[in-house]
């Protein structure tokens, strides 16, 4: 019922308006977003590379719909590629294909992404494309492959609870492709998606064994002990070390566990959402997690 209700607020732009305007909320939101600007970000990263953990620098966004939007989100990922070249950090980029015009103008979101791609690789820095809900899926896979294809290492997020996942993969497994693989955050019909935890695990785990077997360089965006449990035996099975494959977190969760993690020698990176379109990201989590909604109510009372 919670759920239902976060995911309809994070649809609802009056909503949005409301709670986006309001500087207590904002506050609260730093829980989960580094801030409203790359610097912040940038520190962001940098307090976690003191910490041996690694980042991923997401500009929040999504859906745009006019190709003014997309230009703004090319030059903010730019100045990011060019910014954590500058300070020497050990960061990524990852981009929403929606926020590049994907449905707007496809022809336009194809030479976005190409532009991104050749001015990161520039300055060495490698890119992750985000999954988003079912309707994007097909598009966003023939997208990466041609990215990958000329950057390999690139790397796309898939999403365990789509059935149409291991199908995609298969089609994938030539490229020996970069996968962060996720649970999936969208709310999804049943016909698209499996709903149980318990399906939503199973495959994930049978999608971890397949990437140690046909993909490159694993890497697991969960915060779920279970599945990360079943990484380490499937590394272990496939004869890879702690070095060869990598955990990603959201910023600001399981910070206990990303420490564990760096302490016993593996590869641990944090996602890092910044920007001013924090709201449907913010709303997102709280639907996984409804402490979270509690913990953003009791900071907007002040207590
Ligand atoms: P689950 O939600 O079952 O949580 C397991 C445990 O982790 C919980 O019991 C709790 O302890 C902790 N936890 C999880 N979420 C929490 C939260 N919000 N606050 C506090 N504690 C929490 N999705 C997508 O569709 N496309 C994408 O591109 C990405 N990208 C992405 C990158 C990275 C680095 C991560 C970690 C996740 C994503 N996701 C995503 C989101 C993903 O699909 C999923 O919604 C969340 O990771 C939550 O699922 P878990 O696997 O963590 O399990």
């Amino acid at each position: 019922m919670v759920n239902r209700v976060l995911m309809w607020a994070a649809a609802s732009p009056r909503l949005q308006r409301q709670v986006t305007q309001n500087p207590v909320a904002r506050r609260a939101a730093h829980r989960f977003v580094a801030g409203e600007r790359l610097d912040e970000a940038l520190d962001a990263a940098a307090a976690l590379a003191s910490r041996g953990i690694g980042s991923i620098l997401d500009l929040l966004g999504e859906g745009v719909t006019d190709l003014s939007g997309a230009g703004a989100a090319v030059a903010e990922y730019e100045a990011a590629a060019k910014a954590i070249a500058a300070r020497g950090l050990d960061a990524r980029i990852s981009i929403k294909l929606s926020q590049l015009g994907q449905t707007v103008d496809r022809d336009a979101c194809v030479a976005n992404l190409t532009e991104i791609l050749d001015q990161a690789a520039a300055v060495g820095v490698p890119v992750e494309i985000d999954m988003e809900d079912s309707s994007l899926v097909p598009d966003t896979v023939a997208l990466f492959r041609d990215a990958a294809t000329a950057h390999p290492q690139t790397r796309l997020a898939v999403q365990a609870a789509l059935r149409r996942t291991p199908v995609d993969l298969e089609a994938l497994a030539s490229l020996r492709p970069r996968v962060r693989l996720v649970k999936g955050a969208y709310a999804e019909p049943l016909e698209h998606a499996h709903q149980g935890k318990a399906e939503i695990r199973a495959q994930y785990r049978y999608l971890t064994d397949w990437l140690f077997e046909h993909g490159s360089d694993p890497a697991f965006g969960t915060h779920d002990d279970e599945l990360v449990a079943h990484a380490h035996q499937a590394a272990a099975r496939a004869g890879k070390g702690p070095q060869e494959y990598e955990f990603q977190f959201l910023y600001g969760i399981r910070r206990d566990l990303q420490q564990e993690l760096v302490d016993s020698g593996h590869r641990v990176r944090v996602y890092i959402p910044f920007g001013s379109a924090w709201y449907p990201y913010l709303t997102r989590r709280m639907a996984e997690r409804p402490a979270n909604l509690l913990f953003f109510l009791r900071a907007l009372v002040g207590r």
